[in-house]
């Protein structure tokens, strides 16, 4: 049997998942890879910080000591931001390891170069837990849906935000206390702003666009609006029109070009995304073979990020094993234009 070291960059909310995920349900995941995946090390900043998981793992707070260790094979980047996560990935992948990460704000910025990069070196860089969380939507865009030429994607595609707006519309909740909540499960961005703002959902638009398209897409791209500014009374309007707010994101191929967006949008009660609440996410896609369909489930938080991780883990052990050079980087991509976005 194969024997996979892994050594994981940061143990905060999904870093946490991933070792409890990997830890109980480690007989189910040998049996699917026939190999033994062991967490060998997991860095994070303070290693005197009690830590809700435990393992024969060793902490360290040297980067060096994962990036540089010949025995590890995948290294798992769930610490976030752009720097250092960027030259921490950089390093792994140039010391011959592949890498699996959930960080959206450095793919949606410099995921094309990290692909370009892992493709040369021959490594896998998979990005699964990027975007909604647990639902797969990376792998469907990617290989279930690749025979479509996909004219639509639009999502509730940030939890944090969709749980505000939930428990304002259905439970008259104030916005900072639910904010807090939010914070409190795990939900948010270290820094909350990126989710109510709309950038965390103009990320991951960004990384659905560039598969979804064939293009390169970036968060520069993205028209963004938050939910900052929506208030009780706009909710309560909404409702009265049998409608609701949700944030939406946005992405669509036209004859003239992309168009891309995030903001608050009404929409009523019977549309399929009005339904999606709390810490749910959606993606509704459409392409010309399929027609619409439509991926659901938890789109944040510990065990449902950390399933897209693992599943991210299993797949790249598959690929060692069968030696297969499958990485899942576009080979080419579509010049096309963006539409300047009226709204
Ligand atoms: P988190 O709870 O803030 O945890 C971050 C972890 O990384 C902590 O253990 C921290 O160490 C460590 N870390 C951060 N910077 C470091 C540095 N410079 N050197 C060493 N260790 C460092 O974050 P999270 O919520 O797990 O999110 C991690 C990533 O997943 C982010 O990219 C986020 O956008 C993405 N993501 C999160 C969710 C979610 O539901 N939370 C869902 C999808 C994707 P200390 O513990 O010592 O501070
Ligand atoms: N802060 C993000 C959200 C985490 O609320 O959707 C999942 O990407």
């Amino acid at each position: 049997m194969q024997e996979i070291q892994i050594g994981i960059l940061g143990l905060g909310t999904v870093g946490s998942g991933v070792i409890q995920i990997l830890t109980q349900n480690a007989e189910d995941i040998t049996n699917r890879t026939n190999s033994h995946i062991n967490i060998k090390k997991v860095l994070v900043r303070d290693i005197q910080t009690p830590r809700s998981v435990s393992g024969s793992f060793t902490l360290t707070d040297k980067p060096k000591d994962i990036l540089e260790d010949p025995d590890i094979d995948i290294v798992v980047e769930v610490m976030g931001g752009i720097e250092p996560a960027r030259t921490y990935i950089l390093e792994a992948l140039h010391q011959g390891k592949n890498v699996v990460t959930a960080n959206k704000d450095l793919l949606a910025l410099y995921g094309h170069e990290l692909l370009d990069v892992a493709k040369e070196v021959g490594k896998d860089l998979y990005f699964e837990a990027s975007v909604a969380g647990g639902i797969p939507i990376i792998a469907a865009l990617k290989q279930s849906l690749a025979a479509n030429r996909i004219s639509t994607v639009v999502g509730v595609i940030n939890g944090t935000t969709n749980y505000i707006l939930t428990a304002m519309a259905e439970q008259g909740r104030d916005y900072d206390e639910v904010l807090g909540e939010a914070q409190k499960l795990g939900y948010a961005e270290a820094d909350p702003s990126s989710d109510v703002d709309g950038l965390d959902a103009a990320r991951k638009l960004a990384i659905l666009s560039s598969i979804a398209f064939n293009s390169r897409v970036t968060i520069n791209d993205v028209h963004v609006d938050g939910i900052s500014r929506i208030t009780a009374d706009d909710i309560a309007y909404a409702s009265e029109l049998n409608s609701c707010i949700k944030l939406l994101a946005i992405a669509k191929h036209q004859q003239d070009g992309l168009e891309i967006r995030v903001h608050p949008a009404i929409i009523p009660k019977s549309h399929p995304l009005a339904s999606v609440g709390g810490v749910y996410n959606a993606i509704y896609v459409i392409g010309d073979a399929i027609g619409e369909t439509m991926f659901f489930g938890r789109g944040a938080g510990s065990l449902p990020t950390g399933s897209a991780v693992v599943s991210d883990i299993i797949q790249v052990t598959r690929n060692i094993e069968s030696k297969s050079t499958a990485t899942i980087n576009c080979t080419c991509y579509n010049d096309l234009p963006l539409k300047k976005s009226d709204n």
